[in-house]
């Protein structure tokens, strides 16, 4: 890596993979920044549905998602100036944060606003192309998953512990839908790279999974003497 890059960890990974907490975990362990790049989905997906677009009307939601007023502060999540962190975290904006991610226009407009948030000291940041397309020269990229099973377990002791209503078996379904068509579709779609390191969560606790990354990170700045070890 040559000296004066920026160290940027992906990790990429389907729905529900705990690829968010455990990117937060590992940025903060490295003092680097946090980029969650499904969250820039989803709040595309809640402007639409706040302003009734057509959602078939390409040429308007480009628009949209350029002129997107967010805001990141520490946990915090703004959409024109109004605190949207719970809001966007519902199956409804999920599944269609998911459809219009399908959208070569959409996926154009957010490119440039996802690099922006590489900067020093380093970049921890997850979604589904982050290694594949924003980040190709990361310096370690991670595909994070687990099986359709658990994940809808997580997502299931998520949303309950946040007061909202779930049930199992719809969470599984969405699930399985949302993993079919982030894998199969044409533009950027959820796939392992052959530069990208495997870790199935299915059995880790959040804790292990974080120390295999890091370790991972430490061995990647033992070879490169431009990095800093943690
Ligand atoms: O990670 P998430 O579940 O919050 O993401 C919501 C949707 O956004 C996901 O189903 C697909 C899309 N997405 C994407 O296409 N590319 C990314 N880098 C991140 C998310």
């Amino acid at each position: 890596m040559p000296i004066n890059e920026i160290p940027v960890i992906t990790i990429d990974g389907p729905s529900a993979s705990g690829k968010g907490t455990i990117a937060q975990l590992v940025a903060k362990k490295l003092g680097f920044h946090y980029l969650d790049s499904g969250a820039l989905y989803r709040l595309v997906a809640l402007k639409t549905i706040h302003s009734h677009i057509d959602i078939q009307n390409h040429d308007i939601l480009a628009e949209i998602t350029k002129n997107l007023d967010v805001r990141f502060s520490d946990d915090v999540i703004y959409l024109d100036g109004k605190v949207v962190t719970d809001e966007i975290r519902t199956e409804e904006c999920g599944i269609l944060a998911s459809q219009l991610a399908t959208y070569s226009q959409i996926r154009e407009a957010l490119k440039k606003r996802q690099r922006e948030f590489c900067s020093r000291p380093g970049l921890v940041t997850d979604g589904r192309d982050m290694g594949s397309v924003i980040f190709p020269n990361a310096v370690l990229k991670v595909f994070l998953t687990a099986s359709a099973e658990i994940r809808a377990q997580r997502r299931y002791k998520q949303l309950i512990e946040k007061g909202m209503n779930a049930n199992i078996a719809n969470l599984l379904h969405d699930i399985e839908k949302r993993d079919e068509r982030d894998s199969n579709r044409t533009i950027a779609p959820l796939q392992q790279g052959a530069d990208t390191r495997l870790l199935d969560t299915s059995s880790l606790t959040i804790s292990q999974a974080q120390d295999a990354i890091l370790s991972w990170y430490n061995e990647i700045c033992a070879k490169n003497s431009c990095l800093t070890r943690k």
